[in-house]
């Protein structure tokens, strides 16, 4: 006698973790010749991306349905409910996003393989399941840092992909710093004519104190901003752009020397760390800095425009006559209060634009702008002080989301600015601090991850700094704290490596005996 032994369809990890899934006991096809079946016009966009996100065959009558259905009872334009049941594959939502993410989650249903570039869907069987899901924060942060080391707008879009995979919503990129300005201006063609320039690099430890006597340059077109933002937004994240000001300017003030405050020529930065040529504090400067926005503005829809505003180093402003004499004109104190005045005439000008800042903690120092909002990056303390006061805060601090930092002790690893950032410690980040009440938790509109460049001199080195970190980052800020689990999250992790793994991903492989 024969028996035939069906294998019941595997349960396949989810990351991150969904609020709610309910694994059932019976089995469905999954067809590779899918269509995706919409009921209303919103969804046609939607419908499109998720065919390819699927990498369904579309050729020949369709074999299986996947159907959209609007429902308005779900109030996160970010949920989603996913049904694979007796009855099909059906993704609720009451928004795209909604939509994009409840098809993330099918695809991780799905074997690995379905992750590399060009791979093509396959029929397998799968569990039924309904799970429910919405993000815990709304702002699910990356930032790249572009301007230590340059990277190519292909290797920005994997860098895209890799963020929509993990439901991370916003894409934080640092543009200009001292070592290299990368975003066209059209205004100012020498900010990338020269800024963009420098002439050599510090090659291994800081205090090595050597260069690689190599030229590094590199900007983006308006063009490839522009490719970048639609790429990003049609997977459901926003760019928030960075203009450094006032401190990390160097490649600007090599440009235009002009806006520094000793007027002599400087050269685009060569070493790490923070440097005192930072911007003068003169109205023609303000003047400056508010057309490379406009231009800025043009390119990003993002609501929030960071300006930076760390590591300003008074050291100029204190020595220049003209900046001592701007600030008894301006009725300051100090040169504290100078920076902040900096901030705050940015603010303004950013609010008539209907636009919000953003900047670094730094620019909660001599009274901060009521509609800006804070990135709190040296520990939480800036994000509680900035919450108490109103102010909306993303927090990404040092010792939680430096993905510069070492992930093992330094001596197996590739070279790092140094710190110690294990994964465990990544899971074990908590955005909303204890001592915020309700109302005031309310402010922390959620966490990031910061991936400074220094170090990092090509994207697979970005790749291997940030994974699993920023895995383990998606959960922390999109799964609920409930069902947050570091014993849970290691079972689940291995299986979702060979996703990254087939997408080719070079992330840091696990620790034998994990
Ligand atoms: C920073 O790391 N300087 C924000």
């Amino acid at each position: 006698m024969l028996f035939t032994i069906l294998a019941a369809p595997s349960m396949p990890p989810l990351l991150p973790l969904p609020t709610s899934v309910k694994w059932g006991d019976g089995a469905v096809q999954f067809s590779a010749n899918s269509k995706v079946v919409t009921t209303d016009k919103s969804q046609k966009a939607e419908a499109a991306k998720i065919t390819e996100l699927l990498n369904l065959k579309q050729t020949g009558p369709a074999t299986g349905t996947i159907r959209l259905v609007k429902d308005a009872g779900i109030k996160d334009p970010e949920g989603y409910r996913l049904s694979v049941g007796l009855d099909g594959i059906t993704i609720r939502a009451s928004a795209p996003a909604g939509y994009y993410y409840g098809a993330q989650t099918l695809k991780q249903l799905l074997p690995a393989a379905q992750f590399s570039t060009g791979a093509k869907a396959t029929d397998v069987q799968l569990a039924t399941v309904e799970i429910e899901d919405a993000p815990r924060f709304k702002w699910r942060g990356l930032m790249l840092d572009t301007a230590r080391h340059f990277m190519q707008k292909g290797e920005i879009y994997r860098f895209i992909d890799l963020m929509a995979m993990h439901k991370l919503n916003s894409f934080h990129w640092h543009l200009t710093d001292d070592q290299g300005w990368r975003i066209e201006i059209k205004k100012y063609p020498k900010l990338t004519e020269i800024g963009s320039k420098r002439k050599e690099t510090m090659l291994g430890r800081y205090s090595d104190g050597k260069y690689d006597g190599t030229p590094h340059g590199g900007f983006y077109s308006q063009q490839d901003i522009r490719d970048v933002v639609k790429y990003a937004a049609d997977r459901h994240i926003n760019v928030v752009p960075e203009i450094e000001m006032p401190g990390h300017a160097q490649a600007a003030i090599a440009a235009y020397p002009e806006l520094g405050n000793l007027g002599t020529q400087i050269e685009v930065g060569t070493k790490w760390g923070v440097f005192e040529n930072v911007f003068n504090p003169e109205e023609k400067t303000v003047s400056f800095l508010q057309d490379v926005l406009t231009e800025v503005l043009d390119l990003f829809p993002s609501k929030f425009i960071h300006i930076g505003g760390d590591e300003c180093p008074k050291t100029q402003w204190k020595a220049s006559p003209r900046a001592q004499a701007l600030i008894k004109e301006r009725g300051l104190k100090n040169e504290d209060e100078l920076q902040s005045w900096f901030i705050r005439r940015m603010d303004k000008w950013l609010e008539k634009k209907g636009r919000r800042l953003i900047g670094w903690d730094e620019i909660l120092e001599g009274g901060l702008a009521p509609g800006a909002a804070v990135m709190s990056w040296r520990g939480m303390a800036g994000g509680i002080e900035a919450a108490k006061e109103g102010h909306d805060v993303v927090m990404s601090p040092t010792d939680f989301a430096y993905f510069d930092y070492y992930q093992a002790p330094a001596a197996s690893e590739p070279l790092a600015i140094g710190g110690y950032l294990p994964l465990e410690k990544v899971y074990s980040f908590e955005p909303v601090p204890a001592s915020l009440t309700p109302e005031e938790a309310k402010h922390i509109l959620g966490g990031q991850a910061n991936l400074w460049t220094e170090y990092i001199p090509s994207a697979r080195k970005a790749q291997y700094m940030m994974f699993p970190r920023a895995s383990a980052m998606a959960e922390v800020l999109w799964s609920p704290k409930s069902e947050r689990n570091w014993a849970g999250f290691q079972v689940r992790l291995p299986k979702h490596l060979d996703r990254l793994q087939s997408a080719g991903v070079n992330f840091r492989k696990l620790d034998a005996g994990r």
